[in-house]
């Protein structure tokens, strides 16, 4: 496995290597992170993982500082994962200049729900993508692959690529849960053994939401106040629990039909921020 810093060295280590199969991640890896790799791995010739913490897409009082840097040990799992490549650029590789040029997404579905909580956080994620992905396809055919628990950022990334034509496709790994049920994150290591064994409520939150949805009983809005109070009860700060159409992350017209919805949340547990969702 190469670990290359620069574009250059990238770009000279895929030389005539074929298609590109690539995983772009932050770093600090887990089991969900790995479980994109070797989703990844048949769907190239060469497996590449990027590792960088891109600035742009946090808000000045979010955790870019603190965001664990754990390269060495990234790169002990990747290697285990036999991923051909490593790129880990500083951030004077990627952003020699300041980033002035930027990815605008489309507002009707990026800023809503994590756009609406966290404003321009899918512009930076957009640009870090786009760029990226100029790093490792250079305009050539390959596959990308992200998690669909970042549901909406996979979806906004889908409607780059259509939007701008790049030859890449998208696929998207189902979501990896702890045992209890918890999707894993890297922010999950923000919490305490207190907060960790009450994380899992988030998911379940969307799970009742979800059924509550189809059996409706009431609107769908009182619905999702309904277990936002509940969760609130709980000790969280809640940004939204919410069931909107899978096709454009909109709320859904008329009766809720199963198979074409998922429920998304957001909510803030002591300092860590988690999100969750669930296709229904
Ligand atoms: O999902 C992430 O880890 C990041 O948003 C990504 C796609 C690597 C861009 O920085």
């Amino acid at each position: 496995m190469q670990v290359v810093h620069t574009i250059a060295d990238l770009r000279a280590a895929l030389a005539g290597r074929g298609r590109p199969a690539f995983v772009p991640t932050m770093g600090n890896l887990h089991a969900g992170h790995l479980a994109l790799v070797r989703q990844a791995r048949p769907l190239g010739d060469v497996l590449v993982a990027s590792i960088f913490v891109n600035r742009l897409q946090f808000l000045p009082h979010e955790d870019f500082d603190s965001y664990p840097r754990t390269l060495q040990a990234d790169c002990k799992l990747l290697e285990a994962e036999h991923c051909d490549i490593v790129f880990a650029p500083r951030e004077s590789d990627l952003y020699p200049q300041p980033q002035t040029f930027r990815v605008q997404p489309d507002p009707r579905l990026a800023d809503v729900l994590e756009g609406h909580f966290r404003p321009g956080f899918f512009a930076g994620v957009c640009t870090v993508v786009l760029k990226l992905f100029g790093c490792v396809f250079g305009g050539h055919p390959g596959t990308a692959v992200f998690g669909r628990k970042d549901y909406q950022q996979q979806m906004v990334i889908r409607q780059m690529v259509r939007q701008f034509a790049l030859p890449i496709d998208i696929a998207t790994a189902d979501i990896s849960r702890a045992t209890d049920g918890l999707a894993l994150s890297s922010r999950n290591a923000y919490l305490s053994p207190e907060e960790r064994g009450e994380a899992v409520q988030l998911g379940r939150a969307l799970q009742a939401l979800a059924q509550a949805a189809l059996a409706l009983r009431q609107p769908l809005p009182a619905l999702e106040s309904d277990a936002a109070r509940v969760l609130g009860a709980r000790g969280w700060q809640v940004d939204y629990l919410t069931v909107r159409q899978r096709a454009d992350l909109q709320a859904p017209e008329g009766k809720p039909q199963a198979g074409q919805l998922v429920a998304l949340g957001a909510a803030r547990l002591g300092k860590t921020r988690l999100i969750d969702n669930l296709e229904f």
